[in-house]
């Protein structure tokens, strides 16, 4: 242990993560930014421990594995518009009038919405990304980071993109930068085979927008000339090293298996996918392949809360509806797709886990109230995903700090913030 290294014990709390059949009371030990001990119950001394009396779980912060986090200062914006004009008449206009502060500003009201939420990861496609870095590292947030490329006829944005890599990818162990190719239909094909050339050189991961809407293929221009699944071939995407694809909606369920491999990450956004009606993706069929499945609040206007828990219940409940089978979609599944899923995808492979080693991105979620009566270690997966929620959120720690704990973020100023991402929507929506 380096000397002055932050420690701190949490003892007699219920752990649970996805590698876990069960939940079990454990004392829990981190050293800086890492899990370093996890001990049978009781065997730390009290009074120098945060207190769980066996009835606060512990489990692994959420990963929200898609997202374009200063869109908080757009939500509400053009309601219950078809998506086109949704887009072209109320959002666009809007994001043309953004600079570098109004985008910290919404970024910054963001993670305070996702802390408090137990989310101690995002990931973010957007512009001013170095914006959006400064805003994290100033919180002690994790995130995934890319700079949404659409167009680019003279390769600015993809410059912009690596500059972002450069001066960010790794920074106090809680930023990797990815490349933001928007989607088929914003990007050139040979601009999507320079940019997977680009991954592959540099080892940076991708995230990509992938058959949100049932329009996409035909409006790429692609549509009767190949596949969804042989562009992704024939650009070396699929080849990248690390590939987030959000929404899937329209994947052809006969096409799972191609998705099934350890470098591909699916984001499913469906409360996002319902709002805007793009469709509920087949997600039971993904999940028989083998495909790894993360999950995502997208954007504040199209969801319009950045709350994982919401998502966890949409994804667990809307496939047991629509498919009349309540055996899809366990409540365990849904976290692990919230959890560890999400950090591969976002190329943390060393977060998402209650485990030695691991680093402690974590909440604590409190079982001491009425919604709770009946939890045990067996069935506490389905007590969280159908009865909890995110006001049962007690503390959230990334990297080891506590960055929200009992309503006060620790590290942030909630007024300051909230008044300074008021005042940037008054001036985005004034223009
Ligand atoms: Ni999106």
């Amino acid at each position: 242990m380096e000397r002055g290294m932050m420690k701190r014990q949490y003892r007699d709390v219920v752990v649970w993560d996805a590698e876990r059949t069960a939940a079990e009371r454990c004392d829990v030990i981190t050293e800086g930014d890492r899990i370093t001990s996890i001990l049978p119950a009781g065997t730390l001394d009290s009074g120098c421990a945060y207190e769980g009396r066996g009835k606060m779980a512990l489990i692994p912060g959420f990963v929200n594995a898609h997202g374009h986090a200063a869109m908080t200062l757009l939500r509400g914006l053009g309601e219950e518009l078809p998506l086109m004009e949704w887009l072209q008449e109320r959002i666009w206009p809007v994001e043309n009038g953004l600079d570098g502060d109004l985008v910290k500003a919404g970024t910054k009201l963001a993670i305070l919405e996702m802390l408090s939420t137990g989310t101690t990861c995002f990931a973010d496609m957007y512009f001013f990304m170095d914006r959006v870095a400064e805003a994290a590292l100033e919180c002690g947030m994790r995130c995934g980071l890319s700079r949404g490329i659409v167009g680019d006829s003279d390769g600015s944005k993809l410059k912009e993109n690596l500059k972002l890599a450069d001066d960010f990818n790794g920074r106090d162990g809680l930023i990797n930068v990815q490349l933001g190719p928007h989607a088929p239909y914003t990007v050139p094909m040979e601009l999507m085979k320079e940019i997977a050339n680009t991954a592959k050189d540099t080892g940076l991961g991708v995230q990509l927008h992938w058959l949100e809407t049932s329009s996409e293929w035909s409006i790429s221009g692609l549509e009767g000339k190949m596949t969804p699944e042989d562009y992704l071939a024939e650009t070396g995407m699929i080849d990248v090293p690390n590939l987030l694809l959000a929404h899937c909606v329209w994947i052809r369920p006969q096409e799972s298996a191609f998705y099934a491999r350890d470098n591909v990450t699916f984001a499913h956004n469906p409360k996002s996918n319902l709002k805007l009606g793009s469709g509920i993706a087949p997600l039971p069929a993904y999940l028989k392949a083998g495909v790894r499945v993360a999950l995502g609040t997208d954007g504040a206007a199209s969801n319009n809360r950045l709350d994982i828990w919401d998502e966890l219940r949409f994804a667990a409940l809307t496939q047991k509806g629509v498919n009349k089978d309540p055996t899809l979609v366990a409540s365990a599944e849904a976290l692990r797709m919230a959890t560890v899923n999400g950090a591969i995808g976002l190329g943390f492979r060393d977060v998402g886990l209650i485990k030695e080693g691991y680093r402690a991105d974590m909440i604590l979620i409190d079982l001491d109230q009425p919604h709770y009566v009946g939890w045990d270690c067996e069935n506490l997966s389905g007590f969280l995903v159908y009865a909890g929620s995110s006001s049962d959120v007690k503390g959230t720690v990334v990297a080891g700090k506590m960055l929200y704990q009992d309503g006060d973020f620790v590290f942030a100023d909630r007024k300051r913030i909230t008044e300074e991402a008021a005042e940037a929507r008054r001036k985005l929506t004034a223009r």
